[in-house]
């Protein structure tokens, strides 16, 4: 049963996702969103949420939404004394390190990424030894102890821009090789790839992509470019997760098919109800892993806190901060 107070925000919340989310669900949810308001108030704590979160985290419950690069930014500087991660483990690491301070809360510590399990610090040792002089840029979805051994990071938002401010004519791109491989369509650097990959954008396929475009002749593909070059090659406009958002309010095309992970399209269709979107759909299972059930444990347990060593953090800091002071005024 949710207190009259509480009731009227959640009604207020459900205008934000009625196209996306039925009624009968909402009833569901409409509790643990109004208790989820509440813990936020006595824990002084934020929710920053991916895009890659369902609605009802994303519209319901959540302060600051956003790309990696986002989460990155305004996690640094928001007030409060809690932040709670909804999104992955390097996500709430990049926040922690950023804000040592702060206590830092993944709601489900399952909640991993496959291109995170793809390296590992020593493995950027030895990538210094055989490529002696050559920089390191890292893409966020790392994790601290690799951040650490890194120049610079980057985001799928700024990753073109930051190999470029570095200055020379190669550079270590790492872990996700298809990013890798796009951004060295877009740059005269000399990119040498690791090969990792995202488990969700690696299932699309230039065919696929080639079917919707016969099924739906009108629509307008935007791809995420963790997606192999096949992919990226048959799309209209390739970005993070911020950028296809951006292009979607902006432009208000008719109908467009988003190739990325499926709760980017729900929680897009949500705020733009005169665009009508396809929706191939890869689950991301570890961003799924966090339920408003998980965020409301969270909150009232305090777990599960994320903790990076001091040394590591300190090291991986630098090479966040450099990423960040080079993508100031951007915004994907
Ligand atoms: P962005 O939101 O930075 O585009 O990243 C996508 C992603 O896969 C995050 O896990
Ligand atoms: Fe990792 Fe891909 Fe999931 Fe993002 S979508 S968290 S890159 S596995």
């Amino acid at each position: 049963m949710v207190p009259a107070t509480a009731e009227a925000l959640t009604d207020r919340l459900y205008e934000r996702v009625r196209d996306v989310i039925p009624e009968a669900e909402w009833v569901i949810h409409a509790p643990l969103v109004a208790r989820i308001h509440e813990l936020k108030k006595e824990r002084n704590a934020v929710i920053l949420a991916h895009n890659y979160q369902t609605p009802e985290i994303f519209h319901g419950v959540a302060d600051i939404v956003g790309d990696s690069l986002a989460l990155a930014r305004e996690g640094a500087r928001v007030e409060a004394d809690v932040i709670v991660l909804a999104g992955v483990h390097f996500m709430a690491e990049t926040a922690k390190i950023l804000s040592p301070e702060k206590t830092v809360l993944i709601p489900d510590l399952r909640a991993g990424c496959s291109l995170a399990d793809s390296i590992t610090g020593a493995d950027i040792r030895e990538l210094r030894k055989r490529y002696p002089g050559v920089p390191v840029v890292t893409y966020v979805n790392t994790s601290a102890d690799v951040k650490a051994e890194s120049d610079i990071c980057c985001t799928s938002s700024n990753a073109v821009e930051v190999v470029e401010s570095l200055g020379v004519d190669r550079v270590i791109c790492l872990p996700d090789q298809y990013l890798a491989k796009w951004v060295a369509t877009q740059t005269d650097v000399d990119i040498i790839w690791w090969d990792g990959a995202c488990e969700v954008h690696e299932r699309f396929t230039g065919e696929e992509i080639r079917r919707y475009r016969e099924n739906f002749p009108g629509a307008v593909i935007l791809a995420h470019p963790e997606c192999p070059p096949d992919v990226l090659e048959e799309a209209d406009y390739v970005g993070s997760t911020a950028g296809m958002t951006n292009w979607v309010r902006e432009r208000q095309p008719k109908q467009v098919v988003m190739i990325t992970e499926c709760s980017m399209s729900d929680n897009l269709a949500a705020e733009n109800p005169e665009v009508d979107f396809v929706r191939p759909c890869n689950l991301c299972p570890h961003m799924k892993r966090i339920t408003l059930e998980r965020i409301v444990h969270a909150l009232e347990t305090m777990q599960y806190p994320v903790e990076v060593a001091p040394d590591v953090a300190a090291r991986a800091r630098v090479a966040v901060e450099r990423m960040l002071a080079v993508g100031r005024g951007s915004g994907g």
